[in-house]
């Protein structure tokens, strides 16, 4: 998600920031900005590139020991000029940098704005540095202390550079969530999201952990202290990873790091939405749009490719939890077969790009007949979600691999999300059943770590198959869906020929293809149709098909029948998508670098299809 640069020290800051900015560009982002202090506070920022923020800067003063410069990922505020990073405080005297989401922000702002703040952005951002500032001026205290104090105040993930006009000899950094790495060279610091734009300067660092803070001097000792005010001794490590592998944080392929990732982002796509404690599910972007769905007839949801899948789910969510009559189109066939759209219809288009072409003509097509329109992107700003008449942002981050992984799991907990909202609004679900969803969905991250700690077992299965020319995916009810995606994943990564199906369908054709060549890979997991998928395995068994099952955990009926067993926790039926996902992710993922195909670009895809 975005990324950090700053540096203390005795070289101009300026090279070392844009530099270091270019090395964060593979993360994903839509702004820039830098601010450099020598003596004044020289600040610039603008949407789009690090490139165009140079062209921005032009012959501007650049000059300064002492800077911080940011690739934003919006998640509050559109991407533009004014919300781009730094952030002034109130006097302008106080620049910050900020990777994360404060979730408090609007009780925060609303408080502030009581003492006469004024704000100049959407973000959350500049809330913080205004808060900062405000504790600094009312209790007087140094810049490292506000900070501490404001940080306590605050409910959210962030990774934070403060500067101070007044102070040229001191960075203030604290991290929660997001990552921040502090590099120690000769009589200067660097700091950094990750250490692409340290390690060509030194290969000592320091990682700084949660809910901690670093007071960085010009000349003298890095001191760290927790928010809590318990000083803590940094623990210098270093650097062994080369470039090229910092940049994938470690793994070899986006696409691995986005699955690795999939805790973390399904944990931000719930941030701030969901208190299973206090058996709240809060998702403001729809709040005000609350009623069409308590009013709508039908719920049709709009996409293309993983995203349909995800929409997929939605219906079997929607259908159970909320009893509104849903339907699922594929956009491109949706926007051309001159469809019925009723004005109390609710249209939900799902994107991750957010600029896929078929999609944002399906909405202006649905918008014209007077629907109510909702999307779910993970880019904020993005054509589809400016088209929408309301929304959820997954928050997965940018996802680079062109095969989607983190944003599906994203899309389908937002809509778990969304489902148990309106459910709890008409009532159609049960107090116990509400506040039982809402503790499960709170350890679906828990429990795909543990699917990760697989890795090796589906690796080895991927061997066993990586030469197969065809694939057969089954599941049935919630475990459909996964099917189809499961399916997709083998086939646009390893371009082997692979087909999702009903289980109980395939005794209508498919069934045809089953030999001792063709491996079928089926998710088992114990749910209402788990006999009647037990049956359709021995179908396959009775044809000598090869059996690749997805069960939960301590099922040794399937694992007597079927040539290789996956063993995942066992959660509520409904949410076993979020889980079962994970190891057809893997396996298609081992099976195409066994293949040597090219993981994160397959041939002839793009990330985004902005064309029809
Ligand atoms: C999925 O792995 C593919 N990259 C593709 O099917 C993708 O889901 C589809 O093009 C839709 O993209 P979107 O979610 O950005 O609209
Ligand atoms: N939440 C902040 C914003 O929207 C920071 C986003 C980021 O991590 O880049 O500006």
């Amino acid at each position: 998600m975005c990324g950090i640069v700053a540096y203390i020290g005795d070289r101009k800051a300026y090279p070392i920031l844009v530099k270091g900015l270019h090395r964060l560009e593979y993360r994903g982002y839509d702004s820039a900005g830098v601010a450099m202090l020598n003596g004044n506070l020289n600040v610039y920022k603008c949407k789009g590139k690090v490139s165009d923020l140079e062209k921005f800067i032009g012959d501007g003063t650049t000059d300064g020991t002492i800077g911080i410069g940011h690739t934003r990922w919006a998640t509050h505020g559109v991407p533009n000029d004014v919300n781009a990073h730094p952030h002034y405080s109130e006097s302008k005297n106080l620049v910050i940098i900020h990777n994360g989401i404060i979730e408090n922000y609007a009780a925060i702002k609303a408080e502030l704005k009581k003492r006469g703040h004024t704000f100049l952005s959407d973000t959350d951002t500049e809330v913080l540095i205004h808060l900062i500032e405000e504790i600094q001026k009312n209790d007087s205290l140094k810049l490292g202390e506000a900070v501490r104090q404001a940080l306590n105040q605050v409910v959210g993930a962030y990774a934070i550079v403060v500067m101070s006009k007044s102070n040229p000899d001191e960075l203030v950094a604290a991290k929660k969530g997001s990552p921040m790495v502090i590099g120690i060279g000769k009589g200067e610091f660097f700091i950094a999201s990750d250490a692409t734009p340290i390690v060509e300067y030194t290969k000592n660092v320091v990682y700084l952990e949660d809910e901690e803070i670093a007071f960085i001097p010009r000349n003298g000792e890095l001191k760290i202290k927790t928010i809590k005010n318990r000083p803590k001794t940094p623990s210098v490590q270093a650097l062994e990873l080369n470039l090229e592998a910092i940049e994938k944080g470690g793994y070899d392929h986006f696409m691995l790091k986005e699955i690795y990732e999939q805790p973390r982002s399904i944990k931000d796509s719930m941030r701030g939405r969901l208190n299973a404690e206090k058996g709240i599910v809060n998702l403001g972007g729809i709040a005000e749009y609350e009623q069409k769905f308590l009013n709508a007839k039908r719920i049709i949801f709009i996409a293309c490719g993983t995203s349909w899948h995800a929409g997929l789910v939605g219906e079997y969510l929607f259908e159970d939890l909320t009893r509104i009559p849903v339907e699922v189109e594929y956009a491109s066939e949706f926007r051309y077969r001159n469809p019925i759209i009723y004005e109390d219809d609710v249209v939900i288009a799902i994107s991750q790009s957010g600029e896929t072409a078929d999609t944002l003509a399906a909405i202006e097509l649905a918008k014209s007949k007077g629907a109510t329109i909702v999307g779910i992107c993970n880019v904020v700003g993005s054509s589809i979600a400016r088209a929408t008449h309301a929304g959820s942002y997954t928050h997965a981050g940018p996802e680079i691999g062109v095969a989607s992984t983190k944003a599906f799991t994203a899309q389908v907990t937002v809509l778990t999300l969304m489902a148990l909202r309106i459910a709890q609004r008409k009532g159609t679900i049960s107090s116990t059943r509400f506040h039982q969803l809402l503790s499960e969905l709170e350890s679906i991250p828990a429990k795909i770590e543990k699917v990760l700690k697989l890795n090796e077992q589906i690796k080895t299965i991927a061997s066993k198959y990586k030469d197969s020319s065809n694939a057969l995916y089954l599941g049935r009810g919630f475990t459909f869906p996964v099917a189809l995606e499961g399916a997709l994943k083998l086939k646009e990564i390893s371009y082997i020929h692979a087909e999702g199906y009903p289980a109980a369908e395939m005794k209508h054709g498919p069934i045809a293809l089953i030999d001792e060549e063709m491996p079928v890979f089926v998710i088992a997991t114990k749910g209402g149709s788990y006999e009647k998928v037990v049956s359709n395995i021995q179908e396959v068994k009775a044809r000598k098909g090869k059996i690749i099952a997805i069960v939960s955990e301590g099922d040794e009926h399937v694992k007597e029948m079927a040539d290789y067993t996956i063993e995942i926790p066992e959660t509520d039926e409904i949410l076993v998508p979020l889980v079962s996902v994970v190891p057809l992710q893997l396996l298609s993922y081992h099976v195409a670098v066994m293949r040597g195909c090219n993981v994160d670009q397959p041939r002839n895809l793009a990330k985004s299809v902005t064309v029809e």
